[in-house]
């Protein structure tokens, strides 16, 4: 059977990661979840208090990174390692959340993660979820899906998942960040968040894991078989 590349991309929160590792292993395939690229970096420019909107700074800043993924077996999942160091857990968390778009809005940045995005790929046989991943990083790829879902779904899909590791945390924060969000990723200069011309919308608002997941798997596989 030979190996395609499949690009899930879509606004913050509408359940791109999850739906992409589903199908990776349901076709045995690599997932890679490009945004939590962009969080280690943001992670790392927040601990070193690297001013991002330096050129200069960045550059030098991002000779010091080395990204890659590890599978955890206790979770079934991979988790993003920073310099050798599992930061699953701060990547999640709101410091990085509130700035990782602008982080991600910086050229140096985009060049720095697409070009290993890219190395990622040559193999094909993977599933990779984020912005813009369908038209710059892989616009070859033989599958496109963009994922959309009703903003507030997304709102509330949000706020269950960062409720459950801190119950401090209110729905208007959730909102206003996914907005903001929302807003840089579709705006900014370098590779905005739009759909692919040859990409599959797909509504996922009022669609079950397992039913998002079966009408994937059946225009990937048609893409395969
Ligand atoms: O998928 P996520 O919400 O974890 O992504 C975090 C941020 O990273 C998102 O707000 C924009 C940025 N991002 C990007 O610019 N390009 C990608 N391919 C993936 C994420």
């Amino acid at each position: 059977m030979r190996k395609i590349i499949i690009t899930l991309d879509g606004f913050s929160s509408c359940g791109k990661s999850t739906l992409a590792r589903q199908l990776a292993n349901e076709l045995n395939y690599v997932f890679i979840d490009s945004g939590a690229m962009y969080r280690a970096i943001t992670l790392y420019f927040l601990r070193h208090r690297i001013d991002w909107n330096h050129s200069e700074e960045v550059v030098k800043a991002l000779k010091h990174i080395t990204l890659d993924f590890q599978y955890n077996p206790s979770s079934g999942k991979s988790d993003m390692y920073l310099n050798h160091e599992d930061v699953e857990v701060p990547i999640r968390e709101m410091p990085v959340s509130d700035n990782v778009s602008a982080v991600s809005a910086v050229r140096e940045v985009r060049e720095f993660a697409v070009a290993q995005q890219q190395l990622m790929g040559v193999k094909k046989g993977i599933v990779m979820d984020g912005r813009d991943i369908g038209t710059t990083v892989f616009p070859n790829a033989e599958l496109k899906i963009f994922v959309v879902a009703d903003p507030a779904i997304r709102v509330e899909r949000r706020f269950k998942e960062m409720f459950e590791k801190n119950p401090k945390i209110t729905i208007e924060e959730v909102k206003n960040n996914l907005e903001s969000r929302d807003y840089i990723d579709s705006h900014r200069e370098v590779s905005p968040l739009r759909k692919a011309e040859d990409a599959i919308e797909l509504d996922n608002s009022n669609l079950s894991r397992e039913e998002q997941l079966e009408v994937v798997l059946k225009w990937a596989q048609a893409k395969i078989l």
